[in-house]
């Protein structure tokens, strides 16, 4: 189907504010062709420009995109480094790009051991788009949501200990605003690509109520039109947290 025709099905009141994406497929994409993997993650780029500009577009507040995971550094170190290297062009060249949409850049995950040239740039990145109003594109590097739920109970026990405050002030707001996430809301609709059906490890704790949507769909060739389906199909589902569906439509 047409893109304008997809548009003209979406409900612009009910656009997801926060939109997270587990971007898998590069591999497969590239075999497929017989290309090295790396092949994969450079055309990877190009769904992240497309999905990113139609996401502001749209009216998505928060989008927040799974590059990198804590379990990724077990690869070949190989294709560790091209997608370190892959990382470092991409900002510097897209920066132009998020300025000109408006789009802030954020990250979620420990990135400060990623190699001192992504981490510099990220923060300049970061620095340069800290005004801009759109949307906030958030990068998760490094991260796993085991990870960051490890880390927050560490700060959380160091409250404590320091007397700062009491095992019973503990609550779900004082967990979630300590997780790397702690700035943003939780992510309501949950995208992941090329047909596997897990999360990887992936922001545990705030798609407690999250809508998860899978495509057989490579990352590669997720286009514009695909993110409108994804939409499409979350705006046709009815989020009931624990009610009834008689309640909700009362
Ligand atoms: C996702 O694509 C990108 C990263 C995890 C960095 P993959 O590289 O996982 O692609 P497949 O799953 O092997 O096809
Ligand atoms: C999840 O994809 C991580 C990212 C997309 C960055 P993986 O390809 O690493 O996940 P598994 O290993 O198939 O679960
Ligand atoms: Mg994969």
């Amino acid at each position: 189907m047409p893109a304008n025709s997809l548009l003209s099905q979406i409900n612009k009141d009910r656009i997801p504010g926060h939109i997270a994406i587990i971007m898998d497929g590069n591999g497969r994409w590239a075999k497929k062709r017989a290309l090295p993997r790396v092949v994969g993650h450079e055309y990877g780029v190009k769904s992240v420009r497309t999905v990113a500009e139609t996401a502001a577009k749209l009216g998505v507040k928060y989008l927040t995109l799974y590059t990198f995971s804590t379990e990724n550094w077990n690869r070949p170190q190989l294709e560790v480094k091209a997608i370190m290297a892959l990382l470092v062009r991409t900002i510097r060249k897209e920066v132009a790009t998020l300025q000109k949409n408006d789009i802030r850049l954020r990250t979620i995950g420990n990135i400060e051991a990623l190699p001192a040239d992504a981490y510099r740039e990220l923060q300049e990145a970061m620095e340069m788009t800290k005004d801009n109003k759109r949307m906030e594109l958030v990068l998760a590097l490094n991260y796993s949501a085991r990870w960051d739920l490890v880390q927050a109970t560490r700060q959380i026990a160091e409250q404590v200990k320091k007397g700062i405050i009491e095992p019973e002030q503990i609550d779900e707001t004082l967990i979630s605003k300590t997780l790397n996430t702690g700035e943003f809301p939780e992510p309501e609709l949950l995208i992941r690509t090329s047909g596997e059906y897990r999360i990887s490890n992936f922001m545990l704790w705030e798609l407690a109520y999250g809508e998860f949507y899978f495509t057989d769909i490579y990352w590669p060739e997720f286009d514009q039109e695909a993110l409108y389906k994804a939409i499409i199909d979350y705006q046709k589902r009815e989020r009931r947290f624990g009610k009834t569906s008689e309640q909700i439509h009362k």
